[in-house]
């Protein structure tokens, strides 16, 4: 039986046990659905108003440009040396701490990524003492390098989404024009700079508990 997103559905709700907050976490390439598998996730383990999961993403530990101006690495914006691999590792730390009592802890605030000014944003994505899963989400959470090891030692699972390399590369380059640069600008992006990090993550893919092939994966809300 191939799977479906049923499937995924089932096996994220299996994972907290015995009251303990679980964190899943969705990795992928450049554009492949991790952030659109991540909200479906959330959005339906939640019901209405619900705050059982939540859904933090790598994204928010984007370096701002002025710090990456200072490193010099503002022309590699993406790549695994300009996320604060380190912080979010200890955010994740935090989350699997204060989750394990009774629902009475603090509201851990994770940061943001605004895609307009493409800058983090502290303070943004709130992650209520209720929540019992955190499904996280990013390109290099498999990376062996760096600070990424302590980032998967904090994950309970670890999904692959895998989408063939022509359409991931459409999808990506229309939400670069969508957020707007020009088609010629979003194709030299996609094709250059990005694809480098691109085949860094897909690299990654053997690591992962689960592959999730494209026909599991859902479609983004209207
Ligand atoms: N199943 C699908 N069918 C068609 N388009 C999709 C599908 N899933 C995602 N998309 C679109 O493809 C683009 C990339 O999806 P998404 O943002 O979920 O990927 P991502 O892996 O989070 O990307 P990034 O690494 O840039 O954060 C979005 O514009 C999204 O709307
Ligand atoms: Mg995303």
């Amino acid at each position: 039986m191939p799977l479906t997103f049923d499937d995924l559905l089932a096996r994220a709700r299996s994972l907290p046990r015995g009251g303990r907050r679980a964190v899943l976490g969705i990795a992928g390439s450049p554009g492949a659905g991790k952030s659109t598998l991540a909200e479906a996730l959330v959005r339906e383990l939640n019901g209405a108003g619900g705050a059982w999961a939540a859904h933090v993403p790598m994204d928010g530990f984007h370096l701002a440009d002025a710090e990456l101006d200072r490193l010099g690495r503002r022309d590699r914006k993406g790549a695994p040396d300009t996320f604060d691999a380190a912080g979010y590792a200890a955010l994740l730390r935090r989350l699997r701490e204060e989750g394990d009592g009774d629902g009475d802890g603090d509201t851990v605030y994770a940061p943001g990524f605004e895609r307009v000014l493409e800058q983090p944003l502290a303070g943004a994505v709130p992650v209520p003492p209720a929540a019992r899963l955190v499904v996280t989400e990013g390109n290099y959470l498999l990376l062996g390098t760096g600070a990424w090891p302590r980032v998967r030692s904090r994950l309970d699972e670890v999904w692959f989404c895998e989408v063939p390399e022509e359409e991931r590369i459409r999808r990506l380059v229309a939400r670069h024009e969508e957020f707007g640069k020009s088609h010629e600008a979003a194709e030299a992006w996609v094709r250059g700079t990005d694809q480098r990090n691109a085949d860094l993550v897909a690299a990654t893919r053997d690591r992962a508990d689960l592959v999730v092939p494209e026909p599991a994966l859902p479609r983004p809300p209207r």
